[in-house]
C-alpha cells in the first residue's frame, strides 16, 4: 500500500514545484491580458512556435473582455468558439464550460427554433431578436441577441459574431408602464361610471322635469297666443332632444345595458344606435354566450367596439359595417369589419404636430389586459377588419 506514494518530504517538494509553476502561468496570463507581452513562444514536440500579440489586437481583446455585453463567436452549427467573461457571468457557468459547448444549451426549445431561423438569415446579413437566456442555476434573463456574419469562405465555415445584451431593466420598465396604463384605464372607467350615474340620476331627471313643465305650458297656451305657443312647443322639442342626448352620453360612459342584459345585447345595441346616428348600415350577428365572461373582459370588448366604430365614422367612408360575436373552439371572437377606404396599418401617418392617434393602440392594450389578442387587417380600398380573440381559459381565470 505504501510503495506507490512519495515520501512526505518528496511530496512537499513536488507540491511546492507545482505551486511555483502555477504562479508563473498566472503571471504570464496576467501579462498577456495587460498587454505587457508582444509574443508568446510555445515549445512542443515539433519545436518552438512563436505567436505574436499585436498591440491593436490587444486593445480589441481588452474591449471585448471588459464590455458590458456578452460577446460570442459561433460556428454555423451553433457551437461557441469564443465567449467573453461577461457572457459566462450571464449564464452563471465557468468560461471553460461555455467555450466548446452549444449555444442551444442556454435557450428554451422555443428560443432554439428562433435562433436557428435567425442564424440562417444571419449568414447573409445581420439579425436582432429577443430570447430568455437560461443560466446554469435555472434562472432566466431576458436578452437581446444581435448576430453578424464574420467571414469564412463557405456558409458552413462561416463564423457568426454575437452580442448579447441584458434587457431585464427595460423589460421591468415596460411592465411597470403597462401596469400603470392599466391602472389609468381602471380609474378612467370608475370615473366614467360615476359621471354616467350623476348624469342619469340627476341631470336626466331635471331635464325631464323641465320637459314636462314646458309640455304643460305648451298645452296651456291657446292657438291664439300665436308665437308664444310656437316658442313653448319648440322649447319642449329641444328639451326632448337634450334629454335623449344626455341619455346617450350617459349610456356611452357607463353601459348599464352591459351589466343588465349582457355583452351580446350591449354590442347589438351599440351597432344599431351607430347605424341610426350615422346612416351607415350595420349587420350585427352577436350570439349570446352560454356563460357570461368576467365584467372587465366584457367591458374591454364593448370599449373596443366603440373605438372601432369611432374610427369607421372618422376615417373609413364605409357604407356597410359588420359586427359579430361568437364562440370558436376555445375562444370568444369579436370581429368588426367595414367596406371603407382601408389603410396600411404598418404605415401609420403622423397626426398633426408629431401626434399619433391612440385609438388602435388603446384597443390593443385593452385586449392585452384581459389576455386577448388583437389583430387588424386592412388594405387600401379593401376595407378594414378588427379581430379580438379571448381564450376561454383567460376569460375564466380572470374572473
Ligand atoms: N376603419 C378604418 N378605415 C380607414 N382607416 C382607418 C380605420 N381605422 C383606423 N384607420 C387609420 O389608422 C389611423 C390610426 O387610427 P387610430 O384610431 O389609432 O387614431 P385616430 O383615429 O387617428 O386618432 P384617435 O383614435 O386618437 O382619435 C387613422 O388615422 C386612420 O388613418
Ligand atoms: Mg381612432
Amino acid at each position: 500500500m505504501r510503495g506507490g506514494r512519495p515520501s512526505p518530504p518528496k511530496a512537499n517538494r513536488e507540491l511546492a514545484a507545482l505551486r511555483s509553476r502555477l504562479a508563473n502561468a498566472e503571471a504570464a496570463l496576467r501579462a498577456v491580458r495587460n498587454g505587457e507581452v508582444d509574443a508568446v513562444v510555445v515549445s512542443g514536440k515539433g519545436g518552438s512556435r512563436v505567436f505574436t500579440l499585436a498591440g491593436a489586437e490587444h486593445s480589441y481583446r481588452v474591449l471585448i473582455e471588459t464590455m458590458n455585453e456578452g460577446a460570442l463567436a459561433l460556428t454555423a452549427d451553433k457551437m461557441i468558439l469564443y465567449a467573453n467573461q461577461r457572457f459566462a457571468g450571464m449564464v452563471k457557468r465557468p468560461l471553460e464550460q461555455v467555450i466548446g459547448s452549444s449555444m442551444r444549451r442556454f435557450l428554451s426549445a422555443e428560443d432554439r427554433a428562433l435562433l436557428k431561423t435567425h442564424l440562417k438569415r444571419a449568414s447573409e446579413s445581420g439579425a436582432k431578436f429577443q430570447v430568455m437566456l437560461i443560466a446554469g442555476d435555472g434562472s432566466r434573463m431576458p436578452v437581446q441577441i444581435s448576430l453578424r456574419p464574420m467571414g469564412g469562405s463557405s456558409p458552413s465555415q462561416r463564423t457568426i459574431g454575437v452580442v448579447v445584451t441584458d434587457i431585464s431593466e427595460a423589460r421591468r420598465s415596460e411592465e411597470l408602464l403597462r401596469a400603470l396604463s392599466k391602472r389609468v384605464v381602471q380609474v378612467q372607467e370608475a370615473e366614467r361610471g360615476r359621471v354616467a350615474f350623476e348624469l342619469h340620476d340627476n341631470i336626466t331627471q331635471l331635464v325631464c322635469a323641465v320637459l314636462f313643465r314646458s309640455q304643460a305650458l305648451a298645452d296651456h297656451l291657446s292657438p291664439r297666443d300665436g308665437t308664444s305657443k310656437k316658442e313653448a312647443m319648440r322649447l319642449r322639442e329641444m328639451l326632448g332632444k337634450t334629454a335623449e342626448e344626455v341619455e346617450r352620453i350617459s349610456r356611452n360612459l357607463g353601459p348599464t345595458v352591459l351589466d343588465n342584459m349582457g355583452l351580446a345585447t350591449a354590442l347589438s345595441e351599440a351597432g344599431t344606435k351607430f347605424a341610426e346616428r350615422t346612416g351607415v348600415s350595420v349587420d350585427v350577428a352577436c350570439v349570446k354566450l352560454i356563460a357570461r365572461m368576467p365584467a372587465d373582459t366584457e367591458l374591454a370588448l364593448y370599449r373596443i367596439l366603440q373605438e372601432a366604430l369611432r374610427n369607421v365614422e372618422k376615417h373609413a367612408s364605409a357604407r356597410h359595417v359588420t359586427v359579430s360575436l361568437r364562440r370558436i373552439g376555445g375562444f370568444v371572437r369579436l370581429a368588426i369589419g367595414d367596406d371603407g377606404i382601408g389603410f396600411e396599418p404598418g404605415l401609420r401617418k403622423a397626426k398633426g404636430k408629431g401626434k399619433r392617434g391612440l385609438g388602435l393602440l388603446s384597443m390593443r392594450e385593452r385586449a392585452g389586459y384581459v389576455g386577448a389578442t388583437f389583430k387588424i387587417s386592412s388594405r387600401r380600398r379593401s376595407g378594414t377588419e378588427i379581430e379580438i380573440l379571448v381564450p376561454m381559459t383567460a376569460a375564466v381565470s380572470a374572473s
